[in-house]
């Protein structure tokens, strides 16, 4: 795994304590993280996380509060060093690099966005963005030009001369957005970035990143602890429990073949008509059909109407060529979306 492109972390662990090599022994074992904690004295903070992340992919890490999100994003550019376990970026064992390396790894390749900004609030929003920059050793004049770039990128032109402290907080995390954007770094870790903000200003915040990583290609780690959020930013989901993964896979995975009980209650309350695309739930081609057909791609509440408008209820499903690839009947589409469909035996 270890020569590939992209993060790939395997057998990783972290024990937070006096003594954590102690009771490796027992976290091997199975040892659960309040037992740990009683009866032995440290903290399980994650558990043989394994872990690959394509290069220009956005990777959702999400669960509860004290799941160990942050303790996992903080091992890929190695705030937190592990327990056990390894760290491999782009065919680079993180674990083994110097102090010189890792500190080029941090300038370079990884930036951060932080849940509370993390800005220098009395200095000006050209300063704030333009700081990974100076840490590089770019000169004022590059700067300059290269922050006042992102500034405007995204949206905050007008403003470089501002002080941090008298933006409102949506933004503030443009800035922490451009300051990370601005060294040009190919992975972004994006912790709650957006937790901190209002339900409408979030949005506009995710948008703005999709739109971003369309033209830009980033490697992104995005922690939340919010499924939709999760589900719009998402190319794959990782959800953690106690430390461990739970599972690790597209929205439509989750959404339609969650692990276990926990996972099932985490998608409770979801709306499937706009998470659930045609695609996953399509039976096989069927010849003779004729009418208006439905985009592999079209999420289930838009495929309805026209589902319900086919001859016999039941609709082609094309590709993005316009070739067939499937079927879709109405009766299979409404059981998708209330949830009782047995989904995808066939596709
Ligand atoms: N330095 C530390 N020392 C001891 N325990 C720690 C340390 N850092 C984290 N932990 C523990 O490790 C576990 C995972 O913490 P972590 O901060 O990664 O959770 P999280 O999923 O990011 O939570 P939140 O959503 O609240 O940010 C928690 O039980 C936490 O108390
Ligand atoms: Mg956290």
């Amino acid at each position: 795994m270890t020569g590939a492109d992209g993060i790939h972390i395997g057998g990783l662990y972290k024990v937070f304590g006096g003594g954590p090599a102690s009771v490796m022994p027992l976290v091997r074992d199975g040892v659960t993280k309040q037992e740990l904690l009683e009866n032995h004295g440290h903290v399980l903070g994650l558990r043989d996380i394994n872990l690959s992340i394509a290069p220009r992919s956005i990777q959702v890490v999400m669960g509860l509060s004290g799941c160990g999100k942050s303790t996992l994003v903080r091992h890929i550019n190695r705030l937190i060093d592990p327990t056990e376990g390894e760290v491999w970026i782009d065919g680079e064992d993180v674990l083994a690099l110097d102090r010189a390396a890792l500190r080029h790894l941090r300038r370079h390749r990884i930036s951060m966005v932080f849940q509370r900004f993390a800005l220098f609030p009395h200095r000006t929003v050209m300063d704030n963005v333009g700081y990974g920059l100076a840490m590089q050793g770019v000169s004022r004049a590059d700067r300059a030009e290269r922050a006042g770039r992102w500034i405007e990128r995204v949206g905050l032109a007008g403003y470089e001369d501002s002080y941090a402290h008298h933006l409102s907080g949506g933004m503030q995390q443009r800035v922490g957005l451009a300051r990370a954007l601005a060294t040009d770094a190919e992975i972004m870790l994006m912790d709650e970035a957006f937790s901190a903000l209002d339900p409408l200003i979030r949005s506009d915040m995710r948008t703005l990143l999709l739109e971003l990583q369309k033209e830009l290609h980033k490697t992104i780690v995005f922690v939340t602890h919010d499924l939709e959020e999760a589900i719009e930013i998402g190319d794959r989901i990782a959800i953690l429990r106690d430390g461990g993964i739970v599972q690790n896979g597209d929205s439509q995975d989750i959404v339609l073949r969650p692990a276990d009980d926990y996972i099932a209650e985490f998608i409770q309350g979801i709306n499937r008509g706009r998470v659930v695309r045609v695609g996953s739930i399509m039976g096989p081609v069927e010849s003779g059909l004729d009418g208006p057909d439905c985009s592999l791609d079209a999420y289930l509440e838009d495929a309805l109407p026209v589902v319900a408008r086919a001859p016999g209820n039941e609709a082609r499903v094309v590709d993005a060529d316009g070739a067939p690839v499937g079927a879709i009947s109405l009766d299979r589409l409404i059981g998708a979306v209330s949830g009782n469909d047995p989904p995808r035996e066939a596709r």
